[in-house]
């Protein structure tokens, strides 16, 4: 043999070797070793979810109702969702779809999309459309669609039935739940080695609309029965902790212990809701467990929201996990993790508050992409600590470039920053509008100043449009990484400490890998906002800040700061 023959075979050779070794550890990791399921972790004051081992930002987007029944639908949706900088796509699995006939299920649809996900590096996050999806029962097997005798349908205070199922029923209980568990078991069985699947959304945005609860004779006799004692417990022994909406009711009923749902929390549609509550959280706490007994996925609920113009429960889903809800869920519900806010109304970050109430995790799965969705994202991430963000029928945003995919993108960049910082103390975002044009966050040594960008010194014109919002993390005693748009920032030493806070150095950039790439080294034009420097210096500051264009849509700049006195 010649020498550079020998050289090249030794050469593959050794690559048999190392690829074999490869498979091997591949190999022995899915045996032995591998990650544990994706799951909730504690971090500081947030949960975050954990994949593949580490922390993980859900950059998500939820399709269309009935796209994810088709893979060829989808084969040309998923390469365009990836390109918007997703990591999870949110897809409906429909129990029509998985168990056409009873005790035969169908899991091809389910593994078409694993296999595209995987092929453009997309996680997903499956809605169990069971029972019901908007309070409504669609998306149902045929045959349980069909035999009303066997799954009996909601009844209103007329006597007529509705298109819900009743939750006063074993039989679909029983069904849902076998149905859910073999969805599980398929699920772990071609998917807990790779972890394509990360969490599971039960039903979608349940409750009985139309009456504030169900009368069938079945639900009737529920309701005159005394209240559960496992509800009663969790009243007494969680008496302090309550939400002050719900503790109302049983307060203003005379906080009993004992009697039925009339009894002790008072006659009128509120004890209706808190009834439907109570049911639907138990159904599906039934349904849960028989999945995670299979394969155990963080699982969240959705809440169809109460809206301006509804006048009680049942104009909204009544007994869904609305933020007045959350206390029967958690008493009836424990198998679930998260009670998700679906928000399309305009006051973000008031909905965030009452939905992060009682330590219950962030989650928003349906909101808006567009500047709007931009701006929901970072808050959601920055200020409440969000284990993700997914605007709603993704897959017809036109737009790839937009100010969206934008918007992802630099989170995506971000994202390990900010997964170190949250629920430390040390990430904020703020989120501008026209009743809150200007905004402060305390963070590290000092106070940060956010304000929609204007000419000099001129007062904010709050009669133009106010949409601006930024992320900013204390990367260090004298440093931020900032990410925004629409916005100029000013930074003040924080009291007691006095002084003038000038800038050292600013950079914009970018983040690949968790390292820092800068681009310009920012001056001049670019960070002077001012010239009247004594007027300035009387307001306690240089005259110098940051600069995000809203044109541009979000970019990142890192500044480090100093006080002159
Ligand atoms: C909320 C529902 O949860 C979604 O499935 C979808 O129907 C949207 N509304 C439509 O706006």
């Amino acid at each position: 043999m010649k020498a550079r023959q020998i050289i090249r075979t030794s050469i593959l050779g050794s690559l048999v070797l190392v690829t074999a070794c490869a498979q091997l550890k591949r190999s022995v990791q899915s045996i032995g070793t591998a990650p544990a399921a994706p799951h909730l972790q504690k971090h500081g004051t947030v949960a975050q979810l954990v994949v593949d081992g580490k922390p993980f930002l859900l950059l998500g987007g939820e399709v269309h109702n009935s796209s994810s029944s088709s893979v060829a639908y989808m084969k040309p949706v998923w390469p365009r969702l990836a390109k918007m900088h997703l990591n999870t796509v949110l897809v409906p699995v429909s129990w029509e779809q998985v168990e056409p006939r009873e005790g035969q299920f169908d899991f091809s649809v389910v593994d078409g999309l694993l296999t595209d996900a995987r092929r453009n590096d997309l996680r997903l996050v499956l809605l169990w459309m069971g029972s019901w999806k908007n309070s409504t029962s669609r998306y149902e097997a045929d045959w349980v669609k069909t035999d009303q005798a066997r799954f009996p349908r909601v009844i209103d205070r007329d006597g007529k039935p509705l298109e819900i199922l009743s939750t006063f029923n074993e039989n679909t209980r029983n069904a849902d739940a076998k149905a859910f568990a073999s969805l599980m078991r398929h699920v772990k069985e071609v998917d807990s080695h790779q972890r394509t699947v990360i969490m599971i959304q039960m039903q979608n945005e349940v409750g009985v609309l139309g009456d504030s609860r169900d009368h069938s004779s079945a639900a009737n006799d529920a309701f005159a029965k005394p209240v559960p004692s496992e509800l009663v417990d969790y009243l007494q022994k969680n008496k302090d902790t309550l939400l002050p909406e719900f503790r109302k009711v049983w307060d203003d009923a005379g906080s009993k212990v004992s009697g039925t749902w009339e009894d002790v929390f008072g006659k009128g549609t509120r004890t209706d809701e808190i009834f439907m509550a109570w049911n639907y959280a138990r159904f599906m706490n039934a349904i849960v467990e028989a999945g995670k007994a299979e394969y155990s996925l963080p699982t969240f609920v959705n809440a169809w929201i109460v809206q301006p113009e509804d006048k009680g429960p049942g104009d909204y889903p009544s007994g869904g996990p609305q933020a007045q809800n959350h206390d029967l869920y958690r008493a009836g519900a424990p198998a679930i993790d998260i009670l998700a806010p679906d928000i399309y109304l305009p006051d973000f970050p008031g909905i965030l508050a009452m939905y992060s109430r009682s330590a219950n995790p962030v989650l928003i799965p349906e909101s808006r992409a567009g500047g709007g969705g931009a701006a929901n994202a970072f808050f959601a991430v920055g200020q409440f600590g969000a284990i993700g963000y997914s605007p709603f029928g993704i897959d017809g945003l036109p737009d790839e470039e937009g100010p969206f995919p934008r918007a992802y993108s630099v989170l995506d960049q971000l994202s390990p920053l900010i997964l170190e910082h949250q629920g430390k103390g040390t990430i904020g975002a703020v989120w501008l509008s026209q009743q809150k044009p200007s905004q402060k966050i305390v963070l590290g040594n000092y106070t940060v100043n956010i304000e929609p960008p204007r000419n000099r010194n001129a007062p904010i014109n709050t009669s133009a449009p106010i949409g601006g919002y930024a992320l900013v993390i204390n990367t260090g005693p004298d440093e931020y990484v900032v990410a925004g748009s629409g916005v100029q920032i000013t930074f003040y030493v924080k009291p007691p400490a006095t002084g003038i806070v000038g800038l050292t150095k600013v950079e914009e950039g970018t983040f690949k890998n968790g390292q820092w790439l800068p681009g310009r080294r920012l001056n001049g034009d670019e960070v002077q906002l001012r010239y009247d420097l004594s007027a300035a210096a009387a307001d306690g500051l240089s005259g110098s800040g940051l600069r995000f264009n809203a044109n541009t849509g979000p970019t990142i700049q890192r500044v480090s700061l100093h006080v002159y006195k």
